[in-house]
């Protein structure tokens, strides 16, 4: 295991404004996995990743909850490491940028590059967007770019980190080391953006109107520009400062060997970070990797104000950390974008987890119990299928291995489960059943130990992924976890001289079965399915509920009103209070519609019936169907009617 190559991987710091959200695990995901990767091939790996606790958005969160800045972040940051100790994050630091071993280090940088003019203090007079806290040209607000009540025209002098400079160096670099920025799609996005002039970066706010930040060390009226004090944590958080007096051991790691950031924040890596480092003279890591984004499952952007932000914390404790960490790496192409759906969850759980994986070990295992006493039989003569098995998991293994390596894990992954289904091909045309009950004891040591060792295998290449489900299989083999990465590490090697020998396994070796590693789920968890349960509403006080503000009749008129009649009705598979209608709006196919008045109708009742139908309402899902509008009816609290009409379907209500 004599490896020299070192690996320095980092995830971009998290601003303390919100709890973890699945876009934040996913980049720490994909860090963790990498890192436990390149720890199984003997690398020294050094990951780190931490919280961004500076700047306006994170002052005004605090404004928000009433609390001064630190002790909003203190008390945030609680949560954030807490999360990833329940995903199993296995970082070697977390680093916060109001620690003052960074804060020292942002200063002295700042300080390094004032003193060789590379900051200079200059007048502004233009736009700023509040929330992005940056400077916006005329050119941007004039195309349209930005949302003109995000805007507000100041008047400033500020310190500027002269960017311009680096232009033709940063594009110099680009074009020699195509794989500096990855994906391609994105490299070509940061080519494209330094076609225009690239100009100089502010880096400082006022105290008067900021005041959150690094103070700069050569105008105590200013603190540094949140962006450039948190791009430095990839350095300060290795020991690096720009005397090397007084740095630590920085270049042990440095240059990073991935930098992943969600795609985003590619300009804020790919431009000013990489400008910083030439002017610090220090050289650029090897891959920025800008990773695509999780939407909703119509494929919009998730938030916490839209409500289609998913509950990280809740996925965890319902499925636990490898069902996530596996779910998240398998489902998407780590570069592009993917819409996440519970029902995909649950969808990928039973078909990869519960059925191909979990299914291929309890079937061996149990086989084992019943017919060898639950013990590692001794391999036997083999025939052209144990041949064409040992084949196949030395490809999966390799290709396992050249995709992590490449940040391909939807491509590792599914090469693991090829072997995994061949295996299960394996054991259905070998039959072990009929070779017990014929008594042909021979082939029947031959085929369990070749599923055993499969089944050993894929544990051990599953431990960067899922480090307690791997173990948890492993221990069914009384394999200790170090053994698991050793082995994992000797397997790879084996694989790319196509030496698997699938004999790893000790005969003898007593076997445990166990309870099954993935249990196959009729249905999603109680709690989650409890998630697309409408709220009860709240009883008012009086039957006259006060009246919201007046609109203007062109509010009125934007609500589509349209004659209907009902189909068909029928209860709902998975809520009493609800009934699923097809109703005939004058379109050519009805619309299903999902109401909540199955306590005041029969389904039978309503068969034939003119109703009124909010026709351009945006469709929403309850409880797994999917209703396309809304009928109008009396009662707040418990439908007391439907509101009704005899008029052709389709016919405008006004
Ligand atoms: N604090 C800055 C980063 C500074 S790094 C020197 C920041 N923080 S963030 O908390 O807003 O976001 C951090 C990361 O989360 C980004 O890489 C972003 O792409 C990622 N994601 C946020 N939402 C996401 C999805 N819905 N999907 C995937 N990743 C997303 O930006």
């Amino acid at each position: 295991m004599s490896n020299e190559r070192s690996t320095y991987l980092t995830t971009p710091i998290y601003y303390v404004n919100g709890l973890p959200h699945i876009g934040h695990g996913y980049t720490t995901i994909a860090a963790d996995v990498f890192a436990r990767w390149r720890r199984s091939q003997g690398d020294p790996v050094f990951f780190l990743t931490g919280t961004d606790e500076h700047g306006q958005k994170v002052l005004q969160t605090a404004q928000g909850r009433g609390m001064t800045a630190q002790e909003h972040v203190d008390d945030l940051v609680v949560h954030w490491r807490a999360m990833w100790d329940k995903l199993h994050i296995d970082f070697d630091r977390f680093i916060r940028t109001t620690e003052s071993d960074h804060e020292r280090v942002v200063q002295a940088v700042l300080q390094h590059l004032y003193d060789r003019g590379l900051i200079e203090q200059k007048d502004y007079e233009g736009w700023y967007h509040v929330n992005d806290e940056i400077f916006v040209t005329d050119k941007d607000v004039e195309a349209g770019r930005y949302q003109a009540e995000d805007l507000q025209r100041i008047t400033e002098s500020n310190y500027w980190f002269k960017m311009s400079a680096y232009q033709d160096a940063l594009l110099d670099h680009l074009e020699r080391h195509p794989d500096y920025i990855q994906p391609t799609s994105r490299r070509n996005e940061v080519l494209g953006f330094l076609r225009q002039p690239l100009g100089d970066l502010c880096i400082s706010r006022p105290k008067a109107r900021m005041s959150w930040g690094i103070e700069l060390p050569f105008d105590p009226d200013y603190v540094c520009y949140v962006w450039f004090d948190a791009l430095l944590n990839y350095l300060s958080g290795i020991g690096y400062h720009p005397d090397p007096e007084q740095a630590g051991d920085w270049q042990r790691w440095w240059p990073a060997t991935y930098q992943l950031i969600g795609k985003d924040i590619l300009t804020t890596h790919a431009v000013y970070w990489s400008t910083m480092l030439i002017a610090l003279d220090v050289p650029l890591p090897t891959t920025l990797y800008a990773h695509g984004w999780w939407t909703s499952a119509d494929g919009d952007k998730m938030s916490k104000s839209s409500g289609n932000a998913i509950d990280l914390g809740l996925l965890v404790q319902e499925f636990g950390a490898d069902v996530c960490r596996y779910f998240f790496l398998r489902e998407k192409s780590f570069g592009g974008d993917g819409s996440f759906s519970y029902e995909g969850f649950l969808n990928r759980y039973n078909a990869d987890l519960a059925n191909d994986l979990g299914n291929l070990a309890h079937r061996g295992l149990s086989m084992t119990r019943s017919w060898l006493g639950a013990k590692v039989p001794a391999p036997g003569a083999n025939t052209d299928l144990e041949d064409a098995l040992r084949s196949t998991a030395a490809r999966a293994v390799r290709e396992y291995a050249d995709k992590l390596d490449h940040l391909d894990f939807p491509g590792a992954l599914t090469a693991l489960w090829d072997l995994v289904k061949a295996t299960n091909k394996y054991v259905d045309t070998t039959a072990p059943w009929a070779l017990n009950k014929a008594g042909n004891t021979e082939r029947l040591h031959a085929v369990l130990r070749a599923v055993l060792e499969v089944c050993h295998l894929v544990a051990c290449c599953l431990l960067p992924v899922m480090p307690t489900k791997a173990v948890e299989l492993l221990s069914k083999f009384g394999t200790p976890e170090q053994d698991g990465y050793r082995c994992l590490s000797g397997l790879v090697e084996r694989a790319r001289e196509d030496q698997i020998s699938l004999a790893d396994l000790h005969p003898g070796q007593a076997v445990d079965l166990g309870d099954p590693l993935f249990p196959r789920l009729k249905e999603l968890p109680e709690a989650i399915a409890a998630l697309f349960v409408e709220p009860e509403p709240e009883p008012s006080a009086s039957a006259a509920a006060p009246l919201p503000p007046q609109i203007a009749f062109e509010d009125f008129t934007k609500i589509a009103l349209r004659a209907g009649k009902v189909v068909s009705a029928k209860a709902h598979p998975k809520a009493d209070r609800l009934l699923v209608l097809e109703v005939d709006i004058g379109e050519p196919k009805p619309r299903t519609i999902v109401a909540g008045i199955a306590s005041r109708y029969a389904p039978e009742q309503l068969i034939g019936l003119g109703v009124v139908v909010v026709a351009n309402l945006k469709p929403a899902k309850l409880r797994g169907i999917v209703s396309e509008g809304m009928l109008l009816a009396a009662g707040a609290e418990q439908p007391v009617g439907l509101v009704q009409v005899d008029a052709i379907p389709g016919e405008i209500v006004r």
